[in-house]
């Protein structure tokens, strides 16, 4: 899939299911090398940064094999770190293969880890915390190469909530002599589902879901069966996809207990949502109301993994709207092509953009140039008059099982080419 063609200006009707979680499944997965036995986790989503996780698991020794909802993983050859350049570049969540891989080997040599071109992305609370648990770092032909004689637990203080570093330790005290506590860690779902993991493996872990995590370290590991819940990044593209293109929609299986934020947002739109048992009812205002003051911070706040997609459903607002990014500086890649659709977009400052919201976007040739970014500007074609072409869809398939799918699914007008 190239391109993504849409024919905007139908309004979102039906159903549709909501795929696995990629920033739950990936952490998951990392963490199955920390036993011999084989785990099987399900729901996993049948997306890039899967596939590329699941080659890196093989390059390392795993047997990984996929089933009808999910991959078994058998970790017991794996007997050596080093990681192929090729599986892990452009992916940051080969970052937490950092924490799994010490554990299980207690050396580790990779490329600096990639991701989306949204930020600088430093690595340095990763470091930092691995240093205390008795990791040793150096630059090795440009690569990082980590050792340790032996993983022992610690005090940790994280500065920020950083969601890789405080999977990072978790999976590499879980592995660690000793109990490790980590103070100011970050409290979002995936953390949550990372533990719930492990204590299915047998790991014993306090405090989950909140800032003070306690690990008990050095226990027996088993292999597991774990589900991987419900993306609520995805579900929340196709929400505020609803409330932009109009409509109602049922988001099944949507995870509205994680949603808090976006649900609030949803509701300052004028969006209409209801838990039912299935899963999530969007119903879209005629109009969009404009968001004085959106502000992305880390869980339980509202996500910059949605930041774009909010900013685009508000250049149709019916006023002005305030979008703040507090956690990464390159997120508002999008403004460019959102303007080149017509949105009246001014930018503050690297971190603040005023969304004057008009009647209409009008259709145009747009370029993802990242994952999120990119599904917003999806949305933003669902929104416009006429014709809307987005390129750059490789970036898109990192973490939409098949966007274009969902849509029709939706009534929409788009096609893959
Ligand atoms: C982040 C998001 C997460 C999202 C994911 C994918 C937050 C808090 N984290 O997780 O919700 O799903 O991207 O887009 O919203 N930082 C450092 N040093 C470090 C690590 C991080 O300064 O060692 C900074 C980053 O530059 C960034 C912030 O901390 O400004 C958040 O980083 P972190 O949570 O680690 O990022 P991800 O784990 O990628």
């Amino acid at each position: 899939m190239d391109s993504i063609h849409i024919q905007g200006g139908v309004a979102l009707q039906g159903k549709i299911r909501i795929q696995g979680s990629k920033n739950a499944a990936l952490p998951v997965l990392a963490a199955t090398l920390l036993t011999k036995e084989t785990s099987y986790i399900c729901n996993c989503p049948r997306i890039a940064d899967v596939h590329r996780m699941v080659s890196l698991l093989k390059s390392l020794g795993c047997r990984v094999r996929w089933m009808e909802s999910g991959v078994c993983v058998n970790a017991q050859n794996v007997c050596r770190g080093d990681m192929p350049v090729e599986a892990i570049t452009g992916m940051r969540s080969s970052l937490c293969l950092l924490g799994a891989l010490l554990g299980r080997c207690g050396e580790v040599v990779m490329e600096y880890p990639g991701g989306c071109v949204i930020g600088e992305r430093p690595i340095d609370l990763h470091i930092s915390a691995l240093k205390q648990m008795g990791v040793d770092f150096c630059e090795e032909e440009g690569k990082l190469r980590a050792v340790t004689k032996g993983l022992h637990g610690a005090d940790i203080s994280l500065d920020f909530p950083s969601v890789g570093a405080t999977e990072n330790i978790i999976l590499a005290a879980v592995a660690a002599e000793g109990d490790t506590r980590i103070c100011g860690a970050a409290m979002e779902p995936e953390v949550t589902t990372l533990c719930e993991y492990l204590e299915c493996c047998g790991a014993q872990i306090d405090g989950i879901g909140t800032k003070t995590i306690r690990i008990r370290g050095g226990r027996k590991l088993y292999g597991a069966n774990y589900r991987v819940p419900s993306d609520r990044i995805v579900a929340g593209t196709y929400l505020f996809g609803c409330i932009g293109a109009g409509g109602s929609v049922l988001l099944e299986s949507a995870p509205w207990e994680q949603m808090e934020a976006v649900l609030d947002i949803a509701k300052k739109m004028g969006g209409k949502c209801t838990r039912l048992r299935e899963g999530i009812y969007v119903q879209a205002p005629v109009r969009p109301s404009p968001v004085a003051h959106l502000q992305t911070t880390p869980y339980p706040g509202f996500p910059t993994d949605l930041q774009s997609v909010a900013l685009a459903v508000l250049t149709g607002a019916c006023g002005e709207s305030c979008v703040e990014e507090t956690i990464f500086e390159n997120r508002f890649r999008i403004v460019e092509p959102l303007r080149k659709m017509g949105a009246d977009i001014r930018l503050a400052d690297s971190k603040r953009a005023y969304v004057k919201g008009r009647q209409r976007l009008q259709g145009a040739s747009v370029e993802a140039k990242e994952l999120r970014g990119g599904a917003a500007l999806v949305m933003a074609g669902l929104m416009a008059e006429g014709r809307t072409v987005v390129t750059g869809c490789s970036y898109i398939n990192r973490g939409y099982e098949n966007i274009c799918r969902d849509l029709r699914e939706l009534g929409a007008r788009i096609t893959s080419v």
